[in-house]
């Protein structure tokens, strides 16, 4: 097993020479220039912790202008990822496109990404995968009509089954471990660990149990992707005749003509990559999303008069009656700005920079504060109300043109699963609006929904939410 390079040095940030020491702002970087928190927060709603000692800090519009900076002018000084051991374990040694240093085999990985696994064309072509699991949460919703069902688990079985069989064409027997493993390698790859934070004391490394535990989870991680790959290579056809993400890797392995030959290794790690950055992404949105509804009323009933006005009497919804969908777009939008999954983006530096005066040193932490900027009143008006109207007649998209506003991120490294991401979303959304009405179980209020954030590279809520669908019925001369 490889050995965990260590770091020696940890870059000190210099603040602008000409600001008096009272008049000092933190620059929004990671590592040593995390500051507290200084962001006036109503008690409900509090800036998401990075982690136990950590604090996310928020100064709004100094950030967003930053920020600006750091994606657009100094986006290819800043184009690489930070380093844990979390990453550097679980992603096969950065061999993957997330964790991937900025370099010319990213280029290439992420070039197959784009044009070969995550096409518009493939992303269409897994439809039926996305039709078949949504008939699948909408059957077993309908068995449990009137009572209280955890929707939490219910969403997250639906993302984690359409990721695993558009990539490796079928649910592996080993889902529940592989779901297992995700999860704690995100939490950790997104925890700032303590070795992490003092990488030259080599003692810590030593005795690090996450060092430990992260090398015990790998080899399961390889273990069962190892199956899949020995099977694809006996039997090479995917789910409903089409390839799959595996399929597609292996004959890129073969046949492709790379600058940077692939072997079983880079394989699982996009692997890793495609499972990890596409399924908690997705199922916790639409959480978000589903918490939000509860919470407001009159959005839920909005959005309900216009799904089912757009399916009146139809017993399924394809993905092409998704079009006529405008409100529930805007719906979704809103839910990314005040929830975005990715709330701090992870990037590095590969050259020394300067950001708005500071200079900012190779190899340096830079963490972008997706959250903060949704609810930065300079741009938003009331900021924390939840009001999809206002991306009606706004020409504030996905693409990360917009830097108070970029769920996926943007620059060179914005997210390649975009319109997969989105798919995986919309559809399941559309179901849940259309089949059922919604309450709170006995004794709880919409009030009551815990709307605080777990720790991690995706920002999930805290505690499953509970809900209680009654079928609608839509034909009521049935
Ligand atoms: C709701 C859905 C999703 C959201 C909000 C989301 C968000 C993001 C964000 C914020 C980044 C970092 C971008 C940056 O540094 O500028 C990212 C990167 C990435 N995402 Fe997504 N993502 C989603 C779905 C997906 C899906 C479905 C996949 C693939 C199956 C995917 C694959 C990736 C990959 C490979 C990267 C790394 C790109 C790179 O470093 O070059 N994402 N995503």
């Amino acid at each position: 097993m490889e050995d965990i390079q260590i770091s020696e040095k940890i870059p000190e940030i210099t603040p602008k020479p000409a600001k008096a020491a009272g008049d000092w702002a933190p620059p929004p970087l990671g590592g040593r220039a995390f500051t507290p928190c200084t962001q006036e927060t109503s008690p409900k709603v509090r800036p998401p912790r990075v982690s136990g000692a950590w604090r996310s800090f928020s100064s709004r519009h100094f950030i967003t202008e930053a920020t600006k900076e750091v994606l657009k002018t100094q986006d290819p000084a800043c184009a690489d990822r930070p380093e844990s051991n979390g990453s550097k374990i679980m992603w096969y040694g950065y061999i993957d496109i997330a964790f991937s240093p900025h370099s010319e085999y990213w280029r290439q990985m992420r070039k197959i990404c784009i044009l070969e696994l995550l096409s518009a064309k493939n992303v269409k072509s897994f439809g039926s995968i996305r039709q078949d699991e949504v008939s699948r949460l909408v059957k077993s919703l309908q068995s449990s009509s009137g009572e209280a069902i955890n929707l939490t688990k219910k969403v997250f079985a639906f993302t984690s089954s359409v990721i695993c069989r558009s990539a490796f064409g079928k649910v592996t027997r080993d889902n529940d471990t592989l779901i297992a493993l995700l999860r704690k390698a995100v939490t950790m790859a997104g925890a700032f660990e303590l070795a992490d934070l003092f990488p030259s004391s080599k003692l810590l490394h030593v005795l690090s149990w996450n060092k430990y535990k992260l090398l015990r989870m790998r080899r399961k991680l390889d273990m069962i992707l190892d199956v899949i790959l020995e099977e694809h290579k006996l039997k090479q056809s995917g789910e409903f005749g089409g390839e799959d993400i595996v399929d597609v890797l292996l004959r890129m392995q073969k046949t492709g003509d790379l600058q940077f030959p692939i072997n079983n290794d880079n394989i699982k790690a996009i692997l890793f990559d495609m499972f990890s950055a596409g399924t908690e992404t997705s199922s916790t949105t639409i959480d978000w999303t589903m918490a939000e509804l509860m919470r407001n009323p009159r959005v839920m009933a909005k959005v309900q008069a216009e799904v089912r006005e757009a399916f009146k009497g139809k017993t399924t919804v394809e993905e092409s009656d998704l079009q006529a969908l405008t409100y529930l777009k805007f719906v979704i939008k809103e839910t990314f700005r005040l929830h975005p999954p990715i709330a701090l983006l992870p990037r590095a530096c590969r050259e020394e920079c300067k950001v708005d005066g500071y200079t900012i040193p190779l190899r340096s932490k830079v963490l972008i504060n997706i959250w903060a900027m949704g609810r930065d009143p300079e741009y938003w008006h009331q900021p924390e109300t939840f009001q999809p109207e206002r991306f009606d007649n706004s020409s504030t998209d996905f693409l990360g043109n917009n830097f108070e506003y970029i769920p996926f991120g943007a620059g060179r490294r914005i997210c390649p699963g975009m319109n997969f991401g989105l798919a995986n979303m919309e559809l399941p959304l559309a179901h849940l609006l259309y089949h059922f009405d919604w309450k709170m179980p006995k004794g709880m209020s919409p009030d009551d929904i815990d709307m605080r954030e777990v720790e991690g590279l995706v920002f999930s809520r805290k505690n499953d939410l509970f809900l209680i669908p009654t079928v609608y019925n839509y034909n009521p001369s049935n």
